[in-house]
């Protein structure tokens, strides 16, 4: 472990590897009690500097796009299953050499495109119709929505061609009893498809990591499930794996008043947590929110809505005070972007042994290549 001290420039995102490990044990017991297998979903986590750790627990990585594919095969190096919505047929082409399992998200990409498939299993994504999902934003059932197969005639006629088939319906579902009902579900409509297939993946969304979940009770319950249909269960969690696990650590620059008192950071909620601004989410902040001086906390680009939350605190704040904003690891770092050429948090790991590491410094010339 090194002594240095290091001098940590704001904003930066935080992550711990000893709250990673946390997570990644509570998997370690899922797949050893239930049999079923994880794949990280890179769309929610690809901070690659701390796959050597996930990999010791993970079997691989999901995917949603060619450079996601290429990326769990480069950096992950375990298993990569590919699944995206619509494959152009030069990706097709190209993601032979990165994948293990192509998932395809019509019938009509599966006929497509599945004799281009090299040998690798191939997998289809159904819509089962239900849904456990609190955004109608990201429910898979919304109407009208594209995501998956939901004629279960046609998904008959094609089975022949597939290996498995995968499912996400759920979205940080933490009652067990819903996906209880959602597995019988799923039992008494696709059981008879399900005896002819090698795998079924259940996605993402379902929050095992959570404090009090009853993760005895959700191992039987998939054991029982893959032992009835002798199938192998995927999931392809994202949000699950790595929660509680990063902060964004950002600094006041300044303090201005408008009907309250407005602390304004050197980050962005647009620009670095652009996914609490999608779902109208407020970042969670380290205060108790119970002391008497009471701030929004605002980024600093130009959009007037670039509000983090409103918050208490026991104190007055001041200008060059840190504040942690926590909960910073999923579909942040994926989607950060230069809005008002902002400096992006870098990227910090605080690893096991306790020692720091400044990964990535992000720069001018970094904001000059992704413009050109
Ligand atoms: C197909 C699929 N799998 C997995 C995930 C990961 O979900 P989560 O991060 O909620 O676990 C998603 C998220 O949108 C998804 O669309």
């Amino acid at each position: 472990m090194s002594n240095k001290k290091i001098n940590l420039i704001t904003p930066y995102y935080l992550i711990y590897e000893s709250k990673l490990l946390k997570n990644l044990k509570i998997i370690e017991r899922i797949k050893k009690a239930s049999g079923a297998k994880f794949v990280l979903a890179l769309k929610c986590f690809s901070t690659w500097a701390v796959f050597p750790l996930m990999r010791k627990y993970l079997d691989g990585t999901t995917s949603s796009s060619l450079y996601e594919a290429r990326l769990g095969c480069e950096k992950f190096k375990k298993e990569v299953h590919a699944y995206s919505v619509a494959y152009s047929f030069n990706e097709i082409r190209q993601i032979r050499q990165y994948a293990d399992k192509i998932i395809f998200n019509s019938i009509s990409q599966l006929q497509m495109f599945n004799r281009f498939a090299g040998g690798l299993e191939i997998g289809l994504r159904v819509n089962p119709g239900i849904s456990f999902s609190c955004f109608d934003l990201a429910n898979p059932a919304r109407r009208y929505s594209r995501l998956g197969v939901i004629d279960k005639n046609s998904l008959s006629k094609v089975l022949p061609l597939i290996d498995g088939i995968m499912f996400h319906f759920n979205c940080e579902n933490n009652d067990f009893e819903n996906f209880s009902l959602s597995l019988d579900f799923i039992s008494k409509h696709y059981g008879a498809l399900l005896k002819e297939l090698k795998w079924m993946s259940l996605g993402g969304g379902i929050f095992f990591t959570k404090d009090g979940y009853p993760v005895d009770k959700f191992c039987k319950k998939i054991k029982e499930f893959s032992e009835k249909f002798a199938i192998q269960i995927y999931f392809e969690p994202g949000e699950a794996v790595i929660t509680q696990s990063a902060e964004l650590v950002t600094k006041i620059l300044d303090i201005v008043h408008n009907g309250m008192d407005i602390a304004i950071v050197d980050s962005s909620i647009e620009a670095h947590m652009l996914d609490l601004l999608t779902y109208r989410l407020n970042a969670k902040i380290k205060s108790k929110n119970t002391g008497s001086f009471r701030y929004q906390i605002a980024g600093r680009s130009c959009l007037a809505g670039d509000v983090f939350g409103t918050y208490r605190f026991k104190a007055r704040l001041k200008v060059g005070n840190i504040l942690r904003i926590n909960d910073a690891a999923g579909y942040t770092m994926v989607k950060k972007n230069w809005f008002n050429g902002l400096s992006m948090p870098s990227i910090v790991v605080k690893r096991l042994n306790g020692s720091i590491d400044v990964i990535h410094n992000f720069e001018y010339k970094d904001f000059v290549n992704s413009l050109s």
